[in-house]
């Protein structure tokens, strides 16, 4: 999705806007541009090509890329085809402004019919065009200063916005602006660092701002912060301290961002467990939880709302929850929940997870339910998000940064909150017995070890992988707890190696899916030892008997499904309800090396974004 990447102060702009956008690349994009108010000539000079960020840099050689001031951008197409033109930064027609801008500009065409009426003519197929051009309108028709032209235009905009705009004849000043999409402000020594995340400031400052809706903020050079609302009623900004070092950002000697993140696992469900697995008491601690145990115990229901990756880690939720809280819930698509009739109000209690905590469907709904008066718990990864704002209460995932696009170790992070939920919550309401729980606890603690184990499998599924490049199509299959992880597994193929997949319930696949099976339809299963193994056995055997090529993944030791399947992969044991941490790596790898064997952009993959700030 876009990336907004901002610089006002005495260094040189061009080489830290460029930093900045690589490293929001991870973001996805198809076009990049830079603006820049010149040192030598005072003039406003824009660059904008069609393709990757290093297709900006060749025009070092030949333009004019002085200045101490600028912004910068990646863009994801949603108006217009990705190409040069469409390209942010925008220009204005007086020439003097220049302006970024990530989210959707709604009543883009009612303001572009006007502005054509004044005279004002369009290059680009943008909805950010139209804004550049509004801004300018109520600047120079009105002979007003930058940030009046720009809060009066923002009070004729409906839709979704962060954006950066310079103009040449404010050559000290950068105006940014955000509602309902992400920008965070870093605050250096007289100088100030814009970002749609704070990965393109980390390495300047750990002093940030995150804007709040609906606010403008104004960043002069040799001056302090000015922030205000549309109204110019000035504010008081939050100064927030970092918790994120450049480590943390950058890929570690592995070759891809994804393979770090799939074994970077244990860590980050050691950190994610830091503090509240508490296994000698006989209890897990989620704060949130305690502090308001009351509304929790007490919900009729809950709704688990979240997309992709995230909606899966809910239906794993669902089952945690129903089976130690005796709590009914329902899982939705974020995106189908905002416009559906869900009778939602007082007494549930919606869970929203996301990792990058900018979905814009997920913050949609959870908008919708807390005007419904439902109570509102977030699961996120990303500190200082919009959802971990927007929601009541919530915990963090604490996995660190998510670079790849495909989701890897927030899945296994939210999953983990998930059970520490449900698990804090049955001890509160006295759904679990003692000794259940502290089975849990005990096998959480351990389970980075496990999770390292399953990481061994990495060569074997390697060399596994490579055979099974040929195919077209792919069939995952689970049951139980592990039916949500054979979506997972088939949504990590589809994203990354652009092989069609199909997860399944396992028993499912006879009412369907069994017509595809031939000799060259590869079907992963996901059998481990739990409470369901016999009845998956039985499924596999109906793709034994036509021929299908299965891929098994069983508990060690297992004899009976490893005896029928054409390849085998092992991991250590654990109780069922943990199953998913684990059964879910093998799978990850998978896509991986499939992908890799491919050719494919793993961390980059086409048509994707890594956080979906647009509907
Ligand atoms: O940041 P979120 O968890 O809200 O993102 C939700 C989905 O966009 C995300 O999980 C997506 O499906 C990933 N690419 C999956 O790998």
């Amino acid at each position: 999705m876009c990336g907004i990447v901002g610089y006002i102060g005495s260094r040189d702009a061009y080489p830290i806007l460029i930093k900045g956008l690589k490293r929001l690349e991870y973001r996805g994009y198809d076009s990049a541009g830079v603006a820049l108010i010149s040192e030598r000539s005072a003039h406003l000079n824009v660059y904008k090509v069609k393709g990757k960020v290093s297709g900006l840099e060749a025009y070092g050689e030949r333009e004019d890329l002085s200045g101490t001031i600028g912004i910068a951008h990646t863009r994801w197409a949603t108006h217009g085809e990705p190409c040069q033109v469409n390209a942010h930064p925008h220009l204005s027609a007086s020439g003097n402004l220049a302006l970024v801008h990530n989210g959707i500009i709604e009543n883009y065409n009612v303001l572009k019919e006007k502005l054509q009426k004044k005279g004002y003519l369009f290059k680009s197929d943008t909805d950010t065009e139209v804004l550049v051009q509004l801004i300018d309108y109520m600047k120079e028709s009105g002979k007003l200063d930058l940030l009046t032209a720009v809060r009066l235009a923002l009070k004729e905009v409906v839709g979704a916005y962060a954006l950066a705009v310079i103009d040449q004849t404010y050559p000290d000043e950068i105006i940014v602006a955000r509602k309902s999409s992400p920008l965070v402000i870093g605050i250096g020594e007289h100088e100030f660092f814009i970002g749609s995340d704070a990965s393109p400031i980390i390495e300047y400052t750990d002093q940030v701002v995150y804007p709040e809706d609906g606010e403008i903020a104004i960043l002069s050079k040799g001056k302090p912060l000015k922030v205000v609302d549309l109204s110019n009623v000035a504010l008081d900004p939050e100064v927030q301290t970092l918790e994120l070092n450049l480590g943390q950002i950058e890929k570690g000697g592995y070759p891809h961002f994804m393979l770090k993140e799939i074994f970077e696992q244990p860590e980050c469900i050691q950190d994610c467990m830091r503090g509240r697995l508490h296994v000698e008491e006989n209890e897990v601690i989620l704060s949130a939880i305690i502090d308001h145990k009351d509304k929790l115990m007490n919900a009729k229901r809950f709704i688990i709302i979240a997309c992709g990756t995230s909606w899966h880690a809910g239906l794993i939720g669902r089952q945690l929850i129903e089976h130690y809280c005796r709590i009914p819930v329902q899982v939705e698509y974020a995106s189908e929940f905002r416009y559906s009739h869900t009778v939602v109000g007082e007494g549930d209690v919606v869970i929203a997870i996301s990792q990058s905590g900018e979905t814009a469907d997920t913050l949609a709904a959870i908008e919708l339910a807390k005007e419904k008066g439902a109570f509102v718990y977030g699961i996120c990864n990303a500190i200082g998000s919009s959802i971990s704002r927007a929601t009541h209460t919530g915990s963090y995932i604490h996995v660190g940064p998510e670079i790849g696009v495909a989701s890897t170790k927030a899945f296994t992070g939210q999953v983990t909150v998930l059970a520490m939920l449900a698990l804090t919550l049955a001890k509160v309401k006295g759904t679990i017995a003692d000794e259940t729980l502290q089975e849990i606890l005990q096998e959480l603690q351990v389970l980075p070890e496990k999770m390292k184990k399953a990481l061994e499998t990495n060569e074997k599924i390697a060399s596994l992988s490579r055979i099974f490049t040929y195919a077209h199509n792919f069939i995952y299959l689970g049951r139980g707890y592990n039916y949500p992880v054979a979506l997972e597994g088939a949504l990590k193929l589809k994203e990354i190696s652009y092989i069609h997949a199909e997860g399944y319930p396992a028993a499912e696949m006879k009412h369907g899916p069994i017509a595809l099976i031939d000799m060259e339809m590869p079907v992963v299963v996901v059998a481990t030892h739990n409470s369901l193994y016999e009845k998956l056995l039985s499924n596999v055997q109906a793709v034994k008997a036509r021929q299908g090529r299965i891929i098994a993944i069983v508990s060690e030791g297992d004899e009976v499904i490893s005896e029928i399947a054409d390849y085998c992969i092992e991991l250590p044991r654990t109780v069922e309800a943990l199953d998913p941490l684990l059964t879910t790596i093998p799978l990850q790898l998978m896509a991986y090396h499939i992908a890799v064997w491919k050719g494919k952009n793993v961390d980059q993959p086409r048509n994707l974004a890594k956080s979906v700030t647009v509907e």
